[in-house]
């Protein structure tokens, strides 16, 4: 059997791909570059949600690489205490911080504006910052939070750091003396979004009906198809577009968001680690193969449909697609212009 079809076989058959053995299996089959082989020197790194679990993980990888890394983060006190810490280990001083609440548009705006002014080159960002909330929390604006966090969030922060991306095309690539290279954009999404279909009109869950797990999975896939839309607006010489899933990774977030699936897959050794977890995160940061297309998803290093079922396919039109667009840009008050 060749490596293609047994990873096929496990992506179909779901708890072997998304668990431990999952990036386990994989990285012996198709024998992984090891992170540590890469090179960030030169590149600005934006991230957010760095202060915890998979987040935390990728910012090591990423100030052990060399990267000039800034992490978007609400906790001033988390914060400053996570860079002194990467700081140490890795010998990095180039590591910084940006204090955003990114449930609250003004200050995702005054963070834009901050980090578009300290650094007019942004290489890579990378929109990492989510959480499953079983009881229903509200953004300061109002909107369901996941939605605020997950889906406008990234949108308005990528549209204001839009023109500081696409500089990293104009920007002579130090590390290798070559040609300059398009930026990245990375959204951590997850595989609960095979679950739910394209919803607009119905992104936020009523009241009566809320279920924090389907609301949770209503606002990753609305992130693939952003994504995917990015890619079709911007060229990929500019900025390259790439979404992704973690498999089940074991964070403070997933424990908090779902005590009962850590018990029982925690003990069995199913559970991925942060550094596993932030594993296709990273590579898509630094390897060449991110820059041959835009708009993908991917887990495990490898680019993966979107679609597992007929019910999410099917809901999955033009129209809805355009209307996600419009929402976005309606909600965050900020239009794209090519
Ligand atoms: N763990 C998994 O199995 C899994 C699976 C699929 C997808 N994911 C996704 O992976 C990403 C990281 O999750 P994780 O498991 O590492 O979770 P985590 O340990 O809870 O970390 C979440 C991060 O997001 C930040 N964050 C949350 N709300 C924020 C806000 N309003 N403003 C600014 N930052 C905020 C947190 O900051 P604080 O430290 O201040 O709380 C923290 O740094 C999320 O997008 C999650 O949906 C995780």
């Amino acid at each position: 059997m060749s490596k293609s079809a047994i990873d096929t076989i496990m992506e179909k058959s779901v708890i072997p791909s998304f668990s431990s053995l999952g990036s386990s299996i994989r990285s012996r089959l198709f024998n992984w570059q090891t992170l540590s082989s890469y090179s960030l020197t030169g590149k600005v790194v934006v991230i957010t949600g760095a202060t915890s679990g998979i987040g935390e993980a990728g910012a090591r990888h990423y100030a052990q690489l060399g990267a000039t890394l800034v992490i978007v983060a609400r906790s001033a006190e988390k914060v400053e205490a996570l860079t002194a810490k990467l700081q140490k280990e890795t010998g990095n001083n180039q590591v910084f911080s940006v204090i955003a609440d990114l449930g609250d548009q003004d200050e995702v705006r005054k963070a834009a504006a901050e980090l578009a002014l300290r650094w007019p080159v942004i290489n890579v960002l990378v929109h990492n910052a989510g959480a499953l909330f079983n009881k229903r929390k509200r953004a300061a604006n109002g909107t369901d939070l996941s939605v605020e966090l997950m889906v406008a969030t990234p949108f308005l922060l990528t549209g204001l750091l839009l023109r500081n991306l696409e500089a990293a095309a104009q920007q002579q690539d130090e590390s290798t003396g070559m040609t300059p290279a398009a930026a990245r954009v990375l959204t951590m999404s997850s595989g609960g979004m095979y679950t739910q279909p394209l919803k607009v009109d119905a992104l936020q869950m009523s009241e009566e009906s809320y279920q924090g797990a389907q609301q949770y999975a209503l606002a990753k896939r609305a992130q693939v198809i952003l994504n995917q839309m990015w890619a079709t607006r911007v060229p990929a010489d500019k900025v390259v577009f790439h979404a992704l899933h973690p498999g089940w990774v074991s964070t403070p977030g997933i424990t908090e968001a779902l005590p009962g699936f850590s018990r029982i897959l925690g003990p069995l050794g199913l559970l991925r680690s942060a550094d596993m977890g932030a594993d296709t995160m990273v590579w898509l940061s630094a390897d060449e193969q991110a820059m041959n297309s835009s708009g993908k998803f991917w887990h495990d290093r490898q680019a993966r449909n979107i679609d597992m079922s007929n019910n999410t396919r099917n809901a999955d039109t033009p129209t809805k697609r355009q209307a996600l667009w419009q929402w976005c840009e309606k909600h965050t008050n900020w239009s794209f212009t090519p």
